[in-house]
């Protein structure tokens, strides 16, 4: 890649007494504005191969370059401005305030006291923590709070370069969602470069723009985005991590708004009866949408149609699921699946933007 920003070179760290290397051989190059996951079982080097980029541990071997230069070339602590670390299990410092510990990179390169209250009080913002958190300590917030202070301190420098390891990794799955989605939007403004560790499949695919899948011993099994690691997983090891529903996961990547959605019987609350008719004929239904313009007013029966002048004169029922045309085809799956005829109908806030069937979702997932 011509603008990369990380790039690992053969690098091998085999630790003092281990009889087989940690990492063995990796090679990776991460662009510059690039957001990669890290993903593999517990044990397979995802750690090492972070703290060795920014050298909290030296490679037996191989070769770091960082934004052009060689890693283990550069002053320690010019390597530590670049590089924002959220190290696993948050890692707080329990004695010091949130404030402190959201401070302690800009301490450490010596900003005035101004400056690092300014800088504080900006980051609480962008990550969303309440202002009165800044003076308790790490055991009174909960732990999805405290993820957010260890994002908070990692960015405090404003490095152009994020290591995360497993930052969303002690809280419950709705949180976890939660902060992914808010990373990601963060993400879009802040175009760090990001390695991001994690060894749970769903999040690597959702946050990578590239994915690296590691095998014990730091063996890098397949570099690829999330749709090809899906599509085509490189062996056995991937396609096992993967798991058995990867096609269902593939659809988390194809968002609803790419997908041209039929109409169906659809007419204007100034339409005629007639003309309402004629759109239920043509589609074999016995029921129509109706809508105000653009926006959704709901469903009548064919049957409620007899005797009115204007379609607006009988009482459109609202559908029961909706899905947002912001949604994954993942997620609108799940919101079909429910009902009981697998339809959905989508929406753009109140606008009406089509329906979506299961036939529709198995084109999609067959292309
Ligand atoms: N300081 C160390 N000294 C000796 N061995 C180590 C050291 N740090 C890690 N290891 C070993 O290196 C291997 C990789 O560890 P690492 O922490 O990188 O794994 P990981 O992929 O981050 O796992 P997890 O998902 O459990 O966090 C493991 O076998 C571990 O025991
Ligand atoms: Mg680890």
């Amino acid at each position: 890649m011509a603008d990369s920003m990380i790039r690992l070179e053969e690098v091998i760290k085999t630790f003092p007494g281990a009889d087989r290397p940690a990492v063995d051989g990796l090679s990776l190059e991460v662009g510059r504005g690039e957001f990669v996951t890290l993903v593999g079982p517990s044990g397979c080097g995802k750690t090492t191969t972070l703290k060795m980029i920014n050298r909290i541990i030296e490679p037996t071997s191989g070769t770091i370059w960082v934004d052009g230069a060689k890693a283990t070339d550069m002053p320690a602590f010019e390597l530590r401005r670049s590089i924002g670390y959220v190290i696993q299990q948050i890692g707080l410092f329990p004695h010091r305030t949130i404030a402190q510990n959201i401070a302690t990179v800009p301490e450490l390169l010596g900003w005035d006291e101004a400056r690092i209250r300014r800088r504080v009080a900006e980051l609480v913002e962008l990550v969303g923590l309440a202002p009165e958190m800044l003076d308790r300590y790490p055991s009174e917030l909960s732990g999805g709070q405290q993820q957010r202070v260890g994002v908070a301190r990692a960015l405090a420098a404003d490095p152009p370069v994020l290591l995360m390891d497993e930052p969303f990794g002690a809280v419950d799955p709705i949180v976890r969602g939660r902060l992914q989605d808010e990373f990601l939007a963060l993400q879009r403004e802040l175009k760090k470069t990001v390695v991001f560790v994690t060894h749970d499949i769903d999040e690597a695919i959702k946050m990578g723009d590239r994915v690296a899948i590691l095998n014990i011993g730091g063996v890098l099994e397949q570099y690829d985005t999330p749709d090809r690691i899906l599509a085509e997983p490189a062996n056995d090891f991937v396609a096992g991590f993967l798991g058995a529903d990867r096609g269902i996961k593939r659809l988390s990547l194809i968002p609803l708004r790419s997908v041209d959605l039929p109409t169906g019987a659809v007419c204007d609350v100034s339409d005629t009866p007639e003309t309402a008719r004629e759109a239920m004929l043509a589609q074999g239904w016995d029921w129509v949408t109706v809508l105000d313009g653009e926006r959704l007013l709901g469903w009548v029966w064919g049957s409620e149609l007899e005797g009115v002048s204007k379609v607006g004169e009988a009482t459109p029922r609202p559908f029961r699921v909706t899905v947002d045309a912001g949604a994954t085809l993942r997620e609108a799956l799940d919101a079909i699946v429910n009902t009981r005829n697998n339809v959905g109908v989508v929406v753009e806030g109140d606008a009406y933007r089509g329906i979506l069937t299961l036939d529709l979702l198995t084109v999609e997932l067959t292309r």
